[in-house]
């Protein structure tokens, strides 16, 4: 069995289901869970799934994600448009790093445009609800492999 896929969500995503359903669809957390473990599970691998409203916690998963992990799926919700520290996290890693929105925050407000999670992704999966996060984990098996 290779080392596990971490699928970590960032800022309000443990309300999911409830949180602004018109934007983020109606499945909860659990449901995201479940989808991503089916995913992976499929594709031979598992996955590590957490969820932090706690940026430094963050950065300790992915700091830990380096000796522990075989590829990153990181929606860091709000702190995508914020943390200069999820991005230096980030760049520590050798693994593949695939971002991941709910939404299109590209066609949103403009302050969702940027994300500095970007700079460190190898690629970006946006705008398809939960199937954001199973796409994200095919991208990160095929990327692992
Ligand atoms: C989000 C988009 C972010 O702009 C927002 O702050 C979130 C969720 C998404 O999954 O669409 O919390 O990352």
């Amino acid at each position: 069995m290779p080392k596990p896929i971490y699928v970590l969500s960032g800022p309000n995503l443990n309300l999911l289901g409830t949180r602004e359903p018109e934007i983020y669809g109606h499945q909860t957390l659990d449901d995201v869970r479940g989808l991503c473990e089916a995913r992976a599970q499929s594709l031979g691998f598992e996955v590590v799934f957490r969820q932090s409203n706690h940026e430094g916690d963050l950065v300790d998963w992915i700091q830990e994600a380096r000796e522990a992990a075989c590829a990153v799926v990181l929606n860091p919700a709000a702190y995508g448009h914020t943390s200069i520290a999820l991005l230096d996290a980030l760049k520590m890693l050798s693994i593949p790093i695939v971002e991941c929105h709910l939404s299109n925050p590209a066609a949103r407000e403009a302050f969702r445009r940027k994300t500095y999670v970007s700079l460190a992704a190898t690629g970006v999966v946006s705008g398809f609800g939960a199937a954001s996060y199973e796409l994200a984990v095919e991208a990160a098996a095929g990327l692992a492999r």
